[in-house]
């Protein structure tokens, strides 16, 4: 990919951008990190990282705004991710935006940065609504989504734990 690929999405410190096969060995160690995985059930196994890998991919084929790493200018490290998944909550097919980063690249802007850049291209691309599930004592997420924009729903359990959720509506005419 080059500096002027359309799926690269470029920020003063960041690229965000669709999964690459050579992102699959970082993605599958992180996934199976405990730290990274933070305010998740579980860290993955092994095949269930390779799992996850292979599904950010095949989501990014037909989600412009996927799940996608997020990369650090300065150092080209993959630092975490960020985008969309699909979630079924409620008896509907959500479009559920999620972030991770690893532990010495939080607190620095980088998840509100990555997010705007990437929700811009969202804007772009699609109109509707987007959900955010969100642990409440997580408030350093809960900071992060209500600076991309989105606002408080209700809470309601998810996979038996209560939530706080959030929704965006993006793409339609007041946009
Ligand atoms: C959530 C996460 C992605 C945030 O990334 P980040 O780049 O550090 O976020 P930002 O720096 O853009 O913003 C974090 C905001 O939360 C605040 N914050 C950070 N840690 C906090 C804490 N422990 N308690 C309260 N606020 C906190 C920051 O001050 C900042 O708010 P501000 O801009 O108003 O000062 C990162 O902490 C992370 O990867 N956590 C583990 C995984 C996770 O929880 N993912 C979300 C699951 S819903």
């Amino acid at each position: 990919m080059t500096g002027s690929d359309p799926d690269v999405v470029t920020t003063e410190r960041l690229l965000v951008r669709p999964p690459q096969e050579t992102d699959r060995a970082r993605f599958v160690e992180l996934f199976q990190d405990d730290d990274f995985m933070a305010f998740y059930p579980a860290v993955l196994s092994a095949k269930e990282a390779e799992a996850r890998f292979d599904h950010m991919v095949a989501v990014c084929r037909t989600v412009p705004f996927g799940k996608q790493p997020v990369v650090e200018r300065a150092t080209g490290l993959v630092v975490g991710y960020t985008g969309v998944d699909y979630i079924d909550l409620e008896r509907r097919t959500w479009l559920e935006w999620g972030y991770r980063l690893v532990p010495e690249r939080r607190g620095l802007g980088y998840a509100t940065e990555a997010g705007q850049a990437l929700l811009a291209k969202a804007r772009r691309t699609y109109a509707g609504e987007l959900l955010a599930i969100i642990a409440p004592e997580n408030h350093a997420s809960q900071n992060v989504c209500r600076k991309l924009g989105f606002t408080f729903w209700k809470q309601a359990p998810v996979d038996g734990e209560l939530c706080n959720l959030y929704t965006l509506t993006v793409g339609g005419p007041a946009e």
